[in-house]
């Protein structure tokens, strides 16, 4: 857990879904415009159904920074009904704790009824870390704890959600090192997307090879971005 994660507090961003400050970088974990907006805007639709378009029978998922698990939880949801499984890999380096995921209102607010849901997101916060775990029957999800700076990666992904704090708060993040590191972690074809569009970011993508498109963005941000590794 993070050492100033006591200082970290839950507040309801626009959209009425939770999000929370980190203080140890001085930012939010989403927008304020909206958290469950935000993500399903940038990695649900724009970076999973296009995956999913082709009903392959496997996907491969790299998530950089698990934080509060919505990212996680949103895919598992809307996989749960189709016929493909999933392996899902979320890095985190300073992990939430559990008793502040067991206060977001993430379960409740996408999965109404399905209290089967909140089991699966406590789970995905109690379980070990570097441990491949199967939640229901097609959600293969390991959480690897470190930095990102200093993981190595299998280059097995079709898609990386690249969920990192701003280039502001943590600038090395989004340099030529790591993202070489995406780029390598992802099989020819695969796809990153990330919230980001700065112009200095997309210089960096495309210096490593990726082909760079702009999207719109999600509320209060006018574009994201979709990094393509040509080659499939
Ligand atoms: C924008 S938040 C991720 C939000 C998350 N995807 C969600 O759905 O809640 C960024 C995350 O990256 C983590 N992080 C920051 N620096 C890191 C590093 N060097 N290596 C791995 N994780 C890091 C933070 O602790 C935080 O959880």
């Amino acid at each position: 857990m993070s050492d100033d994660a006591a200082n970290d507090e839950i507040f309801v961003t626009q959209d009425g879904s939770h999000s929370i400050t980190a203080s140890r970088f001085g930012v939010s974990y989403h927008s304020k415009y909206g958290a469950i907006t935000e993500s399903r805007h940038v990695f649900i639709q724009a970076g999973l159904y296009p995956l999913l378009l082709n009903a392959p029978e496997k996907i491969s998922i790299l998530e950089m920074g698990f934080g509060t698990g919505l990212n996680a939880l949103l895919t598992y949801q809307e996989t749960a009904g189709r016929s493909v499984e999933v392996y899902y890999e979320a890095i985190e380096e300073f992990p939430i704790p559990v008793h502040a995921a067991q206060n977001l209102n993430y379960p409740r607010l996408i999965g109404e009824k399905d209290t089967a849901l909140n089991a699966v997101f406590l789970q995905m916060h109690e379980m070990p870390w570097d441990k491949e775990i199967v939640l229901g029957l097609h959600f293969n999800l390991q959480k690897r704890w470190g930095n990102l700076e200093q993981l190595q990666f299998t280059p097995r992904f079709d898609l990386i959600y690249f969920d990192a704090f701003a280039p502001s708060a943590q600038p090395e993040l989004w340099a030529t090192p790591i993202m070489q590191k995406m780029f390598d972690a992802l099989k020819p074809g695969g796809v990153m997307v990330t919230y980001c569009a700065k112009g200095e970011f997309k210089r960096t993508l495309k210096s490593v090879g990726f082909l760079v498109e702009r999207l719109p963005g999600p509320p209060g941000k006018r574009e994201m971005t979709k990094a393509i590794k040509e080659g499939a």
